[in-house]
């Protein structure tokens, strides 16, 4: 199976496998894991935050930063396609009480201007806005990079009015890579921010969330309270710091896997919209005399190659460690086979 699904799908490779044998570990809880520490170290000085703390998930980081930055019946503003209102279960209003205020962007990319029409007056009658989010890269706009003058401009509206900022990172590092700037420097105006180790970075467990030590101290203790503190977490950490070393550079990579993809599908019979394909993510839609998004999906399946079936009409494809050149030409050979008006009208 070559699997285009998601970049969350890669497996630890042997190498990163062995760095957890040799990783000096202690009970996470009391700051007495060496490993962790220094996972974290590097993260808060990568994104040019004073703190950081691991956590298992990247969902974990969007859901206890919301509760740090929110009070319940506060409005949280951010994209209508990012991740925390679409795949977090709800968890901003379950774990904060908080209302999302959604707005319209473009590929997951919105306008600073957005922001400041989205924020509420002082109103005894209304939610309170108090927090703004982005997520870079956009995942559902395509891996899509925000270019520099809206990130800052966003974070600048919010701070404007009060608001506090945080940064999905999931791909953050992938718009550093892809651009050439410097993680810090995507990050300059979020009060939080995270990166994933999970998606391009190729480690099975893992993401850290940075910010002031006096946010990361109480993102310590929601932590706790919603139990994802752990112990000897260097055991994993040490696969993260394997990606920081060895898997950062190589994301360049899975950015040309995508291009290329993205340049063969854009040539195909019946697929449409194909979103600019700025990083490892590539979505297009299917013309309405195709084969739906499930059935095209199940059809490379067989195959042997997984896609992403995202809505009726829609796919998503991410390149990541585990798929190469090889991979891309047999999803694409697939895709032709699949989608060339011969095979519809046979
Ligand atoms: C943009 C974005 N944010 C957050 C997450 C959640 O990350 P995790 O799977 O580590 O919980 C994902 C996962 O795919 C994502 O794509």
């Amino acid at each position: 199976m070559f699997d285009f699904y998601s970049d969350t799908k890669t497996k630890p490779t042997m190498a990163m496998r062995a760095a957890t044998l040799s990783a000096v570990v202690g009970d996470e809880q009391k700051d007495e894991d060496p490993t962790t520490l220094e996972l974290c170290e590097r993260v808060a000085a990568l994104l040019d935050k004073e703190s950081a703390v691991f956590l298992p998930s990247g969902t974990m980081c969007n859901e206890i930063a919301i509760r740090v930055h929110t009070n319940p019946g506060d409005e949280v503003i951010c994209e209508r396609t990012c991740h925390l209102v679409n795949y977090e279960t709800g968890g901003p209003a379950a774990i904060s009480g908080i209302m999302i205020h959604a707005i319209n962007g473009e590929n997951g990319i919105f306008e600073p201007a957005q922001v400041s029409d989205a924020i509420r007056p002082n109103s005894r009658y209304m939610p309170k806005s108090r927090l703004v989010c982005v997520e870079q890269t956009a995942n559902l706009g395509g891996g899509a990079i925000w270019p520099q003058i809206k990130i800052r401009g966003v974070a600048q509206a919010a701070k404007d009015a009060g608001l506090a900022t945080h940064m999905d990172g999931a791909r953050l590092m992938n718009a550093a890579v892809k651009s050439g700037i410097q993680a810090a420097f995507w990050t300059e105006g979020y009060d939080s921010c995270w990166i994933d180790f999970t998606k391009g970075l190729g480690a099975p467990i893992g993401a850290v969330l940075a910010g002031s030590a006096e946010f990361i101290g109480q993102a310590w203790r929601i932590k706790q309270q919603i139990g994802g503190s752990m112990r000897q977490s260097g055991i994993i950490a040490a696969m993260c710091l394997y990606a920081l070393d060895h898997n950062v550079d190589r994301l360049a990579d899975d950015h040309d896997l995508a291009a290329l993809i993205a340049a063969r599908v854009s040539a195909l019979d019946h697929v449409v919209n194909v979103l600019p394909v700025d990083t490892n993510i590539v979505i297009f839609d299917l013309s309405e005399d195709a084969p739906d998004a499930a059935s095209l999906a199940a059809a490379l399946k067989a195959d042997g190659i997984l896609i992403g079936a995202f809505g009726e009409r829609r796919i998503r494809i991410v390149t990541h460690l585990d798929v190469d050149s090889t991979a891309g030409n047999a999803l694409c050979q697939s895709l032709e086979k699949h989608l060339s008006i011969d095979s519809q009208s046979r």
